[in-house]
């Protein structure tokens, strides 16, 4: 079954109105709700008297209209009578504040009386809902990451710490605390990293992120043990933020779910403008579907615009259908919009459901209604289908983290260098899968790896013999800084992967913030020059053949990008950052070595995807755009929405979306 649905708030509406918030969504196809996530306050009021009577009669309601239910423990919004036993259960954020209450996400993951309240609530409601059979799986908490700086998170720290290095003298070593002295004789006297020490050691800023992010990892799966042990049918999730979050290791820490469920929104009223770009959403879903290498549920899918303060930019007709179908090209397979009603109250007033404050079906309800229609036709052709990826772009969260302790150019952001590499395959409808730094290569014909900071041996060694048999790997500047421990190397640039790069790097040259420099290409498909910024290695080949030079300042004419071959693969080394149109070019040329073809050549704009079922595909076509592309397809195809046949150049009107599916006498 595909599963569609809202999130829901019984709680904040009159009991009376259940039944035909049930009718309303049932009518438009609803199968699931997610419920109770924020309701802590509505199952214990009052300490130690729980009620899920009223969570009981919500149920009920719903199932007797077919809707299923994911519940969500509600520890991410806890109760004033809880926050105000301790002020020690309040968060202290990197300034060194102490959190007060009146938001959410404000207690701090590691104090011990938190996570005696959260066992109790938690044990209940699993004890209470274990046997009823409306209830299908449980989201624990939501939105995890918040960093704590308190004392108690300082002394765990110090305890992370001593387990990792064991002893004092391992820690200053890989810390290289010798630097300004700071070499540590008891483990006490290790600070945690406050934004008043600005720059801190390296050593030190990556592992505190490291032991905040494990630390989300241990509170999770304190609650998901207590799932399990009463509810072992029910899948358990999470619901994360996509590719944008980097407070925690969303490999590891998915690594306890069974399925990840993520927020989708593309406008909020953080970002007012007209222009959404879809390349954005996309990387969204392929990163978090790369998380488990299979497909995923949106658990916040846009309802209507997302704004707190402000009144966001009104979603146009037909883009809230358009994203959804965004969502499964890429492999949802469960789409829950968020939320079902707008709140009349609270902070999120202007975050607008499927339905107005007033509760009457609107447009945005009959967009949806719409998206539910189509789903119960073609919802079985998609169920158990997969995306299917060729490309993978390799990210880590290590390197994220010691980016953030350490920027390295104010132009630079390691998130929109993976962004701009991410839209040149997105722009050739070529699909990707977003990997970690320790996934298995096997599969994949191309691995591109940016900005690899932190690089390991065991991730040198793997690229290694992925290239050593048949596989391309892409490097791009700031490979190879560091070690593990946010050291830096003392070998020539990019460090581990040089010999397979063919290469050295004499000097990276860290460009001015008002300065551009060009690289001049010299291949035979992509004889161009192109702006560059930031970054501009030069690089000696050591056995690779030079592919670009730069064309200006002191480095003029030295070599800007290499390939070498290395076994039966290759290893592409591109010492810029260049610019989108590089970027669209580069992956063209890349993909082509590797014998991949874009899914269709399509407009700017239209996106495709593909979803597989055994041997047979759906194809997406989506139109970005508002105003209406043409296309030419490449054979004959069923279009299910519409179900007609269609072949040859076929128009696809504004915001809309076709789902085709291969007729079996088109010649691959
Ligand atoms: C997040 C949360 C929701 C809600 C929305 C809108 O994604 O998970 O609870 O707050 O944002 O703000
Ligand atoms: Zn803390």
């Amino acid at each position: 079954m595909f599963y569609f649905g809202a999130d829901y708030y019984p709680e904040h509406w009159p009991e009376e109105r259940w039944i035909e918030d049930a009718r309303l969504m049932a009518n438009a196809g609803f199968n699931v709700v997610r419920m109770a996530e924020f309701a802590w306050a509505k199952m214990e009021m009052i300490e130690g008297k729980f009620d899920f009577d009223w969570l009981d009669r919500a149920i009920e309601v719903l199932s007797s209209s077919g809707i299923k239910v994911i519940l969500g423990t509600p520890t991410a919004s806890p109760p004033p009578w809880l926050m105000s036993k301790q002020q020690d259960l309040f968060l202290v954020d990197s300034d060194g504040v102490r959190q007060t209450y009146g938001l959410r996400r404000e207690y701090c993951p590691n104090n011990p009386l938190y996570w005696i309240f959260t066992e109790k609530i938690v044990n209940r409601m699993a004890e209470h809902f274990k046997d009823n059979p409306a209830v299908i799986g449980w989201q624990i908490d939501n939105e995890f990451g918040d960093r704590c700086f308190c004392s108690i998170c300082s002394t765990k720290f110090q305890k992370w710490l001593q387990k990792r290095y064991q002893t004092l003298e391992e820690l200053n070593e890989k810390w290289g605390t010798i630097f300004w002295s700071h070499v540590y004789t008891e483990w006490s006297q290790i600070p945690v990293p406050l934004a008043i020490l600005r720059s801190q050691n390296p050593g030190l800023g990556l592992d505190y992120r490291r032991f905040m992010s494990d630390t989300y990892r241990d509170y999770q799966k304190f609650q998901i043990d207590i799932i399990r042990h009463y509810c072992p049918s029910h899948f358990v999730t999470h619901n994360l933020m996509g590719f944008g979050y980097n407070q925690l290791n969303y490999y590891d820490n998915t690594a306890d779910l069974d399925v990840v469920t993520w927020d989708n929104y593309l406008r909020m009223q953080w970002d007012m403008r007209s222009y959404i770009d879809p390349a954005k959403a996309a990387l969204n879903h392929d990163t978090m579907r790369g998380l488990k290498k299979k497909n995923f549920w949106v658990m916040e899918q846009q309802s209507g615009g997302g704004g707190w303060e402000y009144v966001a930019v009104t979603p146009k007709p037909g883009e809230l259908r358009l994203w959804t179908y965004q969502s499964i090209a890429h492999g949802a397979d469960g789409i829950v919009y968020f939320r079902w009603r707008t709140s009349r109250t609270g902070t999120e007033q202007y975050w607008q459901g499927v339905l107005e404050h007033h509760g009457n079906p609107g447009r945005r309800y009959l967009e949806v209604l719409q998206v539910g229609k189509e789903l119960s036709k073609i919802g079985d052709l998609i169920e158990g289908s997969q995306v299917h990826t060729r490309v993978a772009i390799m990210q880590s969260y290590d390197t994220r983290f010691a980016f953030q302790v350490q920027p390295n150019h104010p132009n630079f952001s390691y998130e929109k260098h993976i962004l701009d590499i991410y839209k040149g395959f997105f722009h050739n409808n070529i699909p990707v899968e977003i990997i970690s730094e320790k996934d298995p290569l096997e599969g994949y014909q191309v691995v591109v790896v940016p900005a690899m900071y932190i690089l390991t041996e065991e991730t040198a060694r793997n690229l290694e013999i992925f290239v050593q048999s048949g596989g391309i790997v892409m490097f791009t500047p700031r490979t190879g800084v560091k070690d593990e421990t946010n050291t830096v190397v003392n070998i020539k640039l990019p460090g581990l992967v040089a010999n397979i790069c063919g290469i050295e790097i004499n000097e990276y040259v860290s460009m001015a913030v008002d300065e551009d420099n060009q690289v001049k290409f010299g291949l035979p498909e992509l004889e161009e020059d192109f702006p560059t910024s930031v970054w501009a290695d030069l690089i000696t080949p050591k056995g690779a053949e030079v592919i670009a030079f730069h064309t200006m300042d002191f480095y003029t004419n030295q070599p800007a990008a290499t390939i070498n071959r290395c076994g039966k693969g290759k290893v592409i080394y591109i010492g810029v950052i260049g610019d989108n149109a590089f970027n669209v070019s580069i992956a063209r040329v890349i993909s082509n070595m590797a014998g991949i073809k874009p899914l269709m050549k399509t407009p700017p704009g239209v996106e495709v995807m593909e979803r597989w079922k055994g041997n047979k595909r759906l194809l997406f076509v989506l139109n970005h755009l508002s105003e209406t592309q043409e296309i030419t397809l490449d054979g004959k195809y069923l279009d299910l929405i519409n179900e007609n046949q269609i072949s040859g150049i076929i128009s696809i009107a504004p915001l809309n979306v076709l789902i085709l599916k291969e007729l079996i006498n088109k010649n691959i």
